[in-house]
């Protein structure tokens, strides 16, 4: 397994993280949930990989991320794994799989690690979810926070909007983020805020930032790959920039070959196989014996 060998240098954890923040160097991340996805990003130097229980909406067309299983993000996770040498491999722990209680929570966590290859677990929430933090960080697992839109809780919120618009909200979420890195999370990724307010918490927190749709001066943006290369259907939120149509290329080179196989321009020779002479010759041979053999059978 690729994650037993030794690290690509420049291998990205946690300290590399810190020294960005650091530095003032702005890091990246996508998602992925496949070996060909994770392999063309890692080799493209994207910094992590987040393993995102967007898998739901993305890969398996649930419309939300509350039906993704544990298995479905393991499964992918350890697809990602394969596929990457460089970037930090960040598995999301999915709706269900760390609400019953702290001890399930690091149960669940172990597994992303131990069988799926994860580097790190990213949760969604805020002062509600410091104690599920500090646990998980005490057993040596580096976490990721998430607030802002926190797409798990779709039902609750009743819809995707920009969260802490209101004074009072964006108190909440400036306290949620402190509150957060007190408890031992390594980055929090907000989601869908005013860039204003994740300015204020990138420049206040000594951890970084991971932005969508929160403006520029997070230390990190983060994007749903099959959103930055046009492979979703339907309107795109207006924080996506999308860099490609791969849809309307795979729709061409379908439509491409498929007129090609009705109109017999495929296969070609040069894309089948054809017997060796020798072959041909001996093969000639049997068929006129077993022909001659076989009148002879017929006419006794
Ligand atoms: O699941 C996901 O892809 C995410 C990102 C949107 C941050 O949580």
């Amino acid at each position: 397994m690729a994650y037993l060998q030794p690290d690509k240098p420049g291998k990205v954890y946690l300290p590399a993280i810190r020294e960005a923040k650091e530095k003032g160097e702005k890091l990246v991340c996508l998602t992925a949930y496949d070996y060909p996805t994770a392999r063309i990003i890692d080799e493209a130097g994207v910094d992590m990989i987040l393993v995102g229980d967007s898998i739901g909406n993305v890969i398996h067309g649930y419309g939300n991320t509350i039906p993704v299983t544990l298995e479905e993000i393991l499964s992918a996770c350890i697809a990602v794994k394969r596929g990457t040498e460089r970037a930090m491999v960040i598995a999301d722990m999915p709706y269900g799989s760390y609400h019953i209680n702290e001890d399930e929570a690091v149960r669940n966590a172990i597994r992303l690690m131990k069988y799926g290859g994860a580097e790190a677990v990213k949760i969604e929430g805020g002062r509600n979810r410091v104690n599920i933090v500090k646990r998980l960080v005490d057993e040596e697992i580096p976490v990721v926070a998430h607030i802002g839109l926190t797409p798990q809780s779709v039902y609750k919120l009743g819809g995707y909007r920009v969260q802490g618009k209101t004074a009072e909200a964006a108190k909440r979420l400036i306290e949620d983020a402190h509150l957060l890195e007190e408890a031992g999370a390594f980055a929090i990724v907000l989601e869908l805020v005013p860039r204003e307010i994740a300015e204020i918490i990138t420049k206040s927190l000594k951890i970084s930032t991971i932005g969508i749709g929160a403006g520029a001066h997070c230390d990190i943006q983060v994007l749903v790959l099959h959103d930055l290369i046009g492979m979703t259907f339907g309107r795109q939120p207006r924080f996506v920039r999308q860099y490609a149509n791969v849809r309307q290329v795979i729709h061409d080179a379908i439509t491409s070959w498929m007129n090609d196989v009705k109109s017999g321009n495929y296969p070609s020779e040069q894309e089948s196989y054809g017997l060796p002479e020798e072959t041909k010759k001996e093969l000639n041979l049997l068929m006129n014996f077993q022909k001659a053999y076989g009148d002879n059978q017929s006419s006794s």
